[in-house]
């Protein structure tokens, strides 16, 4: 087992290390940035089918949901089709509503999720095309849907997703991006230049992980929380669910996200000198109203966590703490962002003693209802 860790302490902090090798092997070999292609046979064999979508549902469960929601967010703004994003274990009882020019992604890293499976069956009965983002191959979901494009992230290990997540956005990046190019939704132009952005991506990740030191001393300052709030807007709400989940399941110390503006309506009732709040406030994305959500947590004397694009100064006077993460196009943040989340919710259970790779109660891949 050493040997496959690869000198790390845990296969979760490998994973999370392995994340620009594993973004570039999810786009390799599927584009090619000078010419402006994407090349996906799952798409482009189904091409009229996606282009002609009235609507995309998209049904997963836990973190494979949380990219979902960011799917949702990238769909809409660059393809102009609305999205609705479905827990499975919700949608398969619902009696949902579907249409024949549905279509459904489905998104699951092991592609063997039971609620999953049984939304996507449902799906098919009412005449949807399902189409999957899986990781493993050849798993029962890559099988059960009628086409499908895989993460290549490489076998996960640790319970709590980490590569799997990153990789689900890229390849919902890339969907998106060659729809909106043939749907001429976006220009020629930005095409190419988000292209060239996504490939910029590995090498800002590897940059982001160079936090890992300054997120070690932050995670030693908080370690002992009982509870904390995680905030983003925008692209970057997915990731603050996704940054308290990763907390809750490796550290159990209850975690919520929620988007920033909705705080005023609940969560700023528990803010006091003992809540330690993440803010995600990257440059673009809302930041002015992101930071007037900070000013108000500072009146009410909570620690400010606040992930940052390189070089702000606005936030730095307002937080207690700053992460950076370097500057990108707005709907590819999020694979920056969620970087010093992964690390600080694993420093924060390593110092607390817990089982990071396999925490209590939880399983890699949940087969039963
Ligand atoms: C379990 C795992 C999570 C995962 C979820 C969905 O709860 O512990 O990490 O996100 O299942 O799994 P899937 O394989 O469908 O993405």
């Amino acid at each position: 087992e050493q040997i496959e860790k690869g000198g790390y302490d845990h296969f979760m902090l490998k994973e999370i290390y392995e994340q620009p090798s594993a973004i570039s092997d999810t786009y390799r070999g599927r584009i090619r940035v000078a010419e402006g292609i994407i090349k996906m046979a799952g798409i482009d064999d189904n091409l009229a089918k996606l282009l002609n979508a009235k609507r995309i549902i998209v049904i997963a469960c836990g973190t494979s949901w949380h990219a979902g929601l960011v799917a949702e967010y990238i769909f809409e703004e660059l393809v102009r089709i609305p999205v609705e994003v479905e827990y499975a274990s919700e949608f398969r009882y619902r009696n949902p509503v579907i249409h024949q020019d549905d279509v459904v992604i489905a998104i699951s890293q092991s592609g063997e999720t039971a609620d999953t499976m049984a939304a996507i069956k449902l799906a098919k009965e009412r005449g949807a095309f399902v189409f999957g983002v899986c990781n493993v191959v050849g798993s029962s979901i890559s099988r059960e849907t009628h086409a499908g494009a895989y993460t290549h992230a490489g076998p996960e290990i640790g319970v709590a997703s980490t590569k799997a997540f990153t990789t689900q956005i890229t390849v919902l990046s890339l969907i998106a991006l060659k729809l909106a190019e043939r749907k001429g939704t976006i220009s020629n132009s930005d095409f190419h230049y988000y292209l060239q952005e996504l490939e910029r991506v590995p090498e800002k990740v590897k940059i982001a992980l160079e936090s890992n030191e300054h997120i070690k001393l932050i995670a030693d300052k908080y370690k002992d929380a009982k509870n904390f709030l995680y905030l983003g807007r925008g692209y970057n709400f997915p990731v603050a669910l996704e940054g308290a989940l990763k907390l809750k399941e490796i550290s159990y110390i209850h975690a919520e996200g929620y988007p920033a503006a909705e705080m005023k309506h609940g969560p700023i009732a528990l803010i006091d000198e003992q809540m330690p709040v993440v803010v995600i406030a990257t440059k673009k994305g809302h930041y002015d109203k992101v930071v007037s959500n900070i000013q108000e947590i500072k009146s009410r004397k909570g620690k400010i966590i606040g992930i940052v694009t390189e070089g702000d100064e606005t936030v730095k006077g307002l937080a207690d703490h700053v992460i950076e993460i370097p500057e990108t196009i707005e709907f590819l943040t999020p694979l920056l962002t969620t970087i010093p989340l992964q690390l600080l919710s694993y420093h924060i259970a390593v110092m607390l003693d817990k089982n990071v790779d396999q925490p209590r109660n939880l399983a890699k891949s949940v087969t039963v209802e």
